[in-house]
């Protein structure tokens, strides 16, 4: 995506082929900064105070917190922990698994001397892989769009809710729910995005609103309560959403309020997608609700805000009288028969087991 004129990436090597530049998310929409990651604590770092979000980029950084442990030590204790360092980061987007898994059993059985060149080669393909199946998810979900935009009357715009981000920042590039409002919109489809806010952390108001800012699709940033209003007024055509975890049954676990959205939707016929790649799928994991961990972050994302003041300076104030508790728990699980249908890079499927495992018959058991 292009930032000022220029394409960026969310994550990529600088000129030395070794250290690994990240866009500094807690900084945005403020300030586009990016920061180097030279160790393996750094790419840990950046992904628990979540300079880095988003499930495929948490993978993608972790690939790369490898790379660099390899680079220090090729040793098998090594890299085990720097596996063991990075899973603990954050416990519900499975995606972090799965690229360490990934990484971890191509290096296992390479020697030592290899390792380094070896661990990024395979974090690059784990990037590039990422954009294509992206690419392909926007394609696959642009065609729904496009037909919900053929039924509107006059050229009226499309409208879509989206909750959180799932845009380019949460993955390497493109996205997967923003993906295809990217491309029908480049094609020109009359599109609208009613962005959530995303309490606490505001990714919604944060992130969203300033990646469709960027690209020029019109939207605007509702508080995380009005969906359902909307929806009971005609004034949402389809939801869609991305997902931190999605098990072998359909389940889908995302950002904390989109099981809410999910029931609002479901209530007002308003259609509700779920886009994915399959590295984001749990196929050992079968009843989200029950199974899925639910990561539960500090109080103090909920009791405080920052903000920019009129002065310029990016301030935290509190918003809760002093010593209230809170209770922060980051994500939800939406069962899988509130959702229309789950959009993957191998096309549009519904969210039961069986409509999995005919996308995946390799995966599913
Ligand atoms: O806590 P975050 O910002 O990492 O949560 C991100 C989300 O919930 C996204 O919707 C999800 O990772 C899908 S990203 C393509």
């Amino acid at each position: 995506m292009k930032i000022h004129g220029k394409h960026y990436r969310t994550i990529w090597t600088n000129d030395d082929g070794r250290s690994v530049e990240i866009i500094d998310q807690t900084l945005l929409p403020h300030t586009f900064e990016s920061v180097t990651l030279k160790t393996t604590e750094d790419a840990a770092h950046a992904i628990r105070s979540m300079q880095v979000r988003g499930a495929p980029l948490i993978g993608a950084t972790a690939a790369y917190g490898v790379c660099l442990a390899m680079r220090q030590d090729p040793s098998d204790a090594a890299l085990d922990h720097a596996y063991d360092t990075l899973l603990e980061t954050r416990p519900t987007a499975i995606n972090l698994k799965w690229a360490l898994d990934d990484m971890r059993n191509y290096l296992r059985n390479r020697p030592h001397d290899q390792r380094e060149a070896a661990a990024y080669e395979r974090a690059a393909k784990i990037c590039d892989d990422d954009v294509e199946t992206c690419r392909r998810i926007g394609e696959n979900a642009a065609a729904i769009i496009k037909d919900i935009a053929r039924k509107k009357p006059d050229g009226k715009p499309v409208n879509i809710l989206t909750h959180c981000n799932a845009g380019w920042l949460a993955t390497v590039d493109w996205g997967t729910a923003l993906a295809p409002i990217y491309m029908a919109y480049d094609q020109g489809i009359p599109i609208h995005v009613w962005v959530d806010e995303t309490r606490p952390r505001n990714q919604g108001a944060s992130l969203t609103a300033y990646e469709l800012g960027a690209h020029g699709v019109p939207h605007a940033i509702i508080a995380d309560n009005v969906g359902g209003h909307l929806m009971q007024h005609g004034q949402v055509d389809m939801c869609i959403v991305g997902t931190d975890r999605t098990t072998a049954h359909g389940d889908v676990c995302n950002k904390i309020g989109t099981y809410l959205k999910a029931l609002a939707a479901h209530d007002n016929d308003v259609p509700f997608y779920v886009a994915l790649p399959h590295t984001t799928i749990d196929w050992t994991v079968g009843d989200g609700v029950k199974e899925i961990p639910i990561e539960e972050r500090g109080p103090e994302e909920v009791t405080q805000m920052t903000g920019r003041t009129s002065d310029g300076n990016v301030v935290t104030v509190d918003i809760a009288a002093p010593g209230s508790p809170a209770a922060n728990f980051a994500f939800d699980v939406t069962p899988a028969r509130l959702v229309t249908a789950l959009v993957t890079e191998r096309g549009v499927t519904e969210a039961s087991k069986e409509g999995l495992a005919k996308l995946y018959p390799e995966f599913a058991s």
